[in-house]
Formats: structure tokens, sequence, C-alpha cells
């Protein structure tokens, strides 16, 4: 379904993203992790169109997304969360899922059925109760269900997770990492996840992708990478 070929992007001197090659399926959990620094962000900022590649391309369901700007890449499937939560903080949580619900990919919802419609959602998420807050009262960990919340109301066709589960206490990885599982199924929305906290990933995932100084150094499951020498060298080998 997502399909990545050759993907690079440097920043001067420094090559954030290289030669990246991968492919997702539909409904597939894919992890990515890597050291600080491996491209991670940066990979997901190139398959959102935050940047443009420096050279390779990627496509979505066959079609050709480099280079195409944010708004045309979320309208085509992608969404997101990002590492530093930005939720919409003028607004309460339910006004967070908005224009989500009104100009993203579903039926382009009217103000009163998407308020409706948002309730779904921040149920999914656990915050109903809080759906009529400033989204600024919530915690971080809330605002990052906020923000799931509203990358679900896009009705994507993959969402990209970036460290979704950091700053939340280990029963609350514990959930979150159940959600992940009820997208794919409840939703067929395929996740691709950044995240540091190995055990949630481990336990979730499908398929780990395993980036360091922005190449792909390895690919497999869970246990394949947990036994995969490069992959301990890439972590334990820069401790100093
Ligand atoms: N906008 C930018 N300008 C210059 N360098 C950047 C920029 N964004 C990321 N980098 C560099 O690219 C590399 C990869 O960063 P990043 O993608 O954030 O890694 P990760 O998310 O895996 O920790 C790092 O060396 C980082 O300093
Ligand atoms: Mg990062």
């Amino acid at each position: 379904m997502l399909e990545v070929s050759g993907l690079t992007k440097r920043f001067g001197s420094i090559t954030a993203v290289d030669t990246v090659g991968l492919e997702i399926d539909e409904g597939e959990i894919v992890g990515l992790i890597g050291p600080n620094g491996a491209g991670k962000t940066t990979l997901f900022n190139l398959l959102t169109g935050i940047y443009e590649p420096t050279e390779g391309s990627f496509s979505l369901d066959g079609r050709d997304l480099t280079g195409l700007n944010t708004g045309a890449i979320a309208q085509a499937g992608i969404g997101r969360t990002f590492q530093i939560v930005r939720t919409f903080n003028d607004s309460t949580v339910r006004e967070n899922l908005l224009p989500a619900l009104m100009f993203g990919r579903g039926e382009g919802l009217g103000i009163p059925e998407a308020r409706e419609k948002a309730m779904e959602y921040l149920t999914f998420v656990g915050l109903a109760d809080k759906a009529d807050e400033p989204v600024t009262n919530l915690t971080t960990a809330e605002r990052r269900s906020v923000e799931l919340a509203r990358a679900l109301s896009m009705q994507p066709r993959i969402i990209l997770l970036d460290e979704s589960a950091s700053g939340l206490n280990p029963s609350e990885v514990q959930a979150f990492s159940e959600s992940i599982t009820e997208i794919r199924d409840e939703y067929g929305i395929s996740i691709f996840w950044v995240e540091h906290i190995m055990d949630a990933i481990m336990g979730t995932v499908d398929r780990i992708i395993v980036l360091h100084h922005g190449q792909k150094i390895a690919e497999g499951t869970p246990e394949e990478i947990r036994n995969n020498e490069k992959v301990s060298e890439a972590y334990f080998g820069e401790v100093v």
C-alpha cells in the first residue's frame, strides 16, 4: 500500500534519511526504531510533505505522492501525530477534530454533524468526558490522544505515530498499545509507529524497521530484530 523508494533528505552536509526503501501493507502495524538522530522524524516529515525529498519517491495505493504539499498528502490518506504535541490550542478538545471531519477524507460533514461524529473518536481514545474542555487543560498524555483522535478523524489509510507513548506511565502505555491494535482491527488503518519504549513496540507490531544514520540497517519480526547484531551495535555501540 505505502511504497517508499530510495528516499533521501540532506540538510547541508548531513544526510538525515539515506536512500531508504520500504513497503507497508494494508492493515499492517510496522514499528520504526533507531537511536536518537537516526532520521525517524525526518522520514515522517518526508512522508507527510513537510520536507521535499532530496532524492527518491513514495506512493500510496499506487499513486505517486512525491513533492505534494502536506494538505494533498493528508487528503491522499497519510495521517500523523507529532513527537512534540501539536494541538490547536485556542480550541476545545472536540473542536480540535472538526477540520479533519469537515475537510478530511470522509463525507465532508457540516459543523453539527462533525461535532457529533467527533464524539465517536473521542470515546475511542477515552476523552469523551473532556470533549468541551479547552485542550490546554489536558495533560500531555491526553493531548497525545487528541492528536490520535484528530488523525483518525481524517479517515486516513495509514497513520504515522511519532513517539506517541512517550511520557505515558506503564499502564497508559499498555492501553495505548492496545488502542493501536484496535485502530487496525476496527478501522482497517495501517500504522507506522516510531517508539523508544521497546516492550510496547515489540509486543504490538507485525514487523520492525531499523534506521541508523539515516539508513535502513534491518527489518524483520520483533524476534528477529531482538537478535540482530547490527541493531544491538547501533544502540549499544554508541553509548559513551
Ligand atoms: N530541519 C533540519 N535541519 C538540519 N538538520 C536536521 C533537521 N531535521 C533533522 N536534522 C538532523 O537530521 C538527523 C535526523 O534527525 P531526526 O529525523 O530528528 O532523528 P530521530 O527522529 O531519529 O531522532 C539529525 O542529525 C538531525 O540533527
Ligand atoms: Mg524523532
